[in-house]
């Protein structure tokens, strides 16, 4: 208002370091007040009630010795105040003013107090020369802290800067300007036009606010995707970059005899048993598997075949049957291999179009096909499984898997490798090592280590390996097509991603939706 009704009566303000603030007796000419008139100089003239041009000048501030005299007086004038006038009775050495003021403010307040002639001694005592003083100093320091100057100019300001007291600091006045919706009244300005407006013709007469088009608005909120959902998604590009198909792994149950038979997991095998698989009891047992596939599988576990010895154990057909919550994605895995090798079995009809066609990854629907059949496959999937796992911050009774498998004519251990660090150069892992490691499954099998460069040290990140005849044959494929596979964890490289070090933070109950909905998204 200030503002305005000068602006009225002056028609221009030119420098607002003349203007007296309300509820003041001294103009503002301190940077503290230019920035309160700052922000009544922004308000107008967004309304474009006013315009102004902002100046650029040097003030001065007080250091903290400069206030601290601003408040108790220089040394030279606090000393004198402590010596007694000549032949008031009492005494004051110097040692007892250095025990009052303290040796630094004693020492520099003497010294300039004797130079003053304010102070002088009598014996050993210290007395009053002057009856009265000015203390210049203290009433410097108030001018400066007031007006950010001193009227007797830039020597003494100098002189000022040279002993500490005061510091310079850019500071900014401003000349303002009418604008052209220039009136004397702070009214708020419009910010809806309103039917009422509209009726009563008073849009005419209002003033708008202007819209600001570089307003961030409010933020909506809506649906988010989890951190692992976002991982998940990059995976799964990867994969299909490089010519993969996502097998479907929507079957949570299985059999034993999908999870581990297939598999030539040994029926014996402790993965096996409930202290590590979670098992069903209603209903607790599958419908019975393909039976000429069941019986190969049987016999390849109980007496052996296709060049192996089996493990020579007694087969139980109650134990293939069993219900379980898969405890890997090679189960679905293990399905669809099975799927694949129909060709081989010769119980597809090559001149129709089946499911296969679209979940085997194939390059294309002419591929060389040998006489039996066999059509090379590339598939990859990222799904849930469950282990009956002592839960703790790094394992939960569940988590997710990626796994992918290749099929083909003559793989070695030599495409695997090389696929691996196709695979993970992709997520940006490039230092990779390889550690022999036992799969009933898979033989060679091998662990996946990379170098953790925070960590600075060595990380299992997956586990991968060739399929084994015991496996592939009885599924019907040629000796010759060999298939390898591996998998990981989703969470895993989730939680170091995102710098994540407790799975429940990631995972469960205690997951913050915030955080959800602020994670950004992931690239390799
Ligand atoms: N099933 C293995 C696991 O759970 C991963 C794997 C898949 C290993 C395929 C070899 C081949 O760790």
């Amino acid at each position: 208002q200030l503002v305005l009704d000068v602006l009225d009566k002056d028609g221009a303000i030119n420098d607002t370091r003349t203007l007296v603030l309300p509820g003041q007796t001294e103009p503002a000419s301190s940077q503290d007040a230019q920035i309160i008139i700052l922000g009544a100089l922004n308000s107008l003239s967004s309304r474009e009630m006013i315009t102004y041009t902002t100046q650029e000048t040097l003030t001065h501030v007080l250091t903290p010795e400069g206030a601290s005299i601003a408040l108790n007086g220089s040394h030279e004038a606090r000393v004198w105040s402590a010596v007694p006038a000549k032949g008031e009775g009492s005494t004051v050495t110097p040692k007892d003013v250095e025990k009052l003021l303290g040796s630094e403010i004693s020492k520099v307040g003497q010294g300039r107090a004797f130079k003053n002639k304010w102070i002088g001694k009598e014996g050993n005592n210290l007395v009053k020369l002057a009856s009265e003083i000015v203390d210049s100093t203290q009433l410097e320091m108030r001018e400066v802290d007031s007006t950010g100057t001193l009227k007797t100019g830039e020597k003494a300001l100098a002189d000022l800067r040279k002993r500490k007291l005061i510091s310079q600091r850019k500071g900014q006045w401003f000349t303002v300007q009418k604008g052209p919706n220039f009136s004397t009244s702070t009214a708020k300005p419009e910010t809806d036009l309103t039917v009422d407006m509209l009726t009563s013709g008073a849009w005419k007469t209002s003033t708008f606010k202007k819209y600001n088009f570089e307003a961030e608005g409010v933020p909506t909120s809506g649906g988010a995707l989890h951190p692992l959902l976002k991982v998940r998604d990059e995976f799964r590009s990867i994969f299909l970059e490089m010519g993969f198909a996502e097998m479907p792994t929507s079957s949570f149950v299985e059999s034993g005899f999908w999870c581990f038979d297939s598999l030539y997991v040994p029926q014996q095998h402790p993965a096996r048993e409930v202290q590590d698989t979670f098992y069903l009891s209603d209903p607790s047992t599958s419908l019975p598997p393909p039976q000429e596939y069941y019986k190969r599988v049987a016999r390849v576990h109980e007496h052996g075949g296709y060049g192996s010895t089996g493990y020579r154990a007694p087969w139980n057909d109650a134990e293939s049957r069993k219900l379980l919550l898969r405890t890997h994605t090679t189960a679905s895995s293990a399905a669809m291999l099975w799927k694949l090798a129909a060709r081989c079995r010769g119980e597809v009809d090559d001149s129709k179009e089946d499911e296969l066609a679209t979940h085997s990854g194939a390059t294309s629907k002419n591929q060389t096909q040998i006489k039996d059949g066999f059509r090379p496959a590339k598939l990859f999937s990222i799904d849930r499984v469950f282990r009956n796992e002592t839960m703790d911050a790094t394992h939960l009774a569940e988590f997710q898997q990626v796994e992918g498998v290749v099929a083909d004519r003559g793989l070695t251990l030599a495409d695997l490798i090389g696929f691996m660090r196709v695979f993970f150069k992709k997520m940006g892992i490039e230092n990779l090592r390889f550690k022999p490691a036992y799969n009933p499954y898979t033989e060679p099998s091998l662990e996946i280590f990379a170098f953790h460069p925070h960590l600075r040290k060595w990380v299992e990140i997956g586990n991968s390996g060739m399929f084994r005849p015991e496996m592939l044959e009885p599924m019907g494929f040629p000796k010759d097509v060999h298939v390898h596979g591996w998998g990981l964890s989703l969470e895993r490289p989730t939680m170091i991603r995102y710098g994540i070090s407790n799975i429940r933070t990631l995972v469960g109950h205690k997951v913050s939706i915030e955080g959800v909905e602020k994670t950004p998204a992931v690239r390799f």
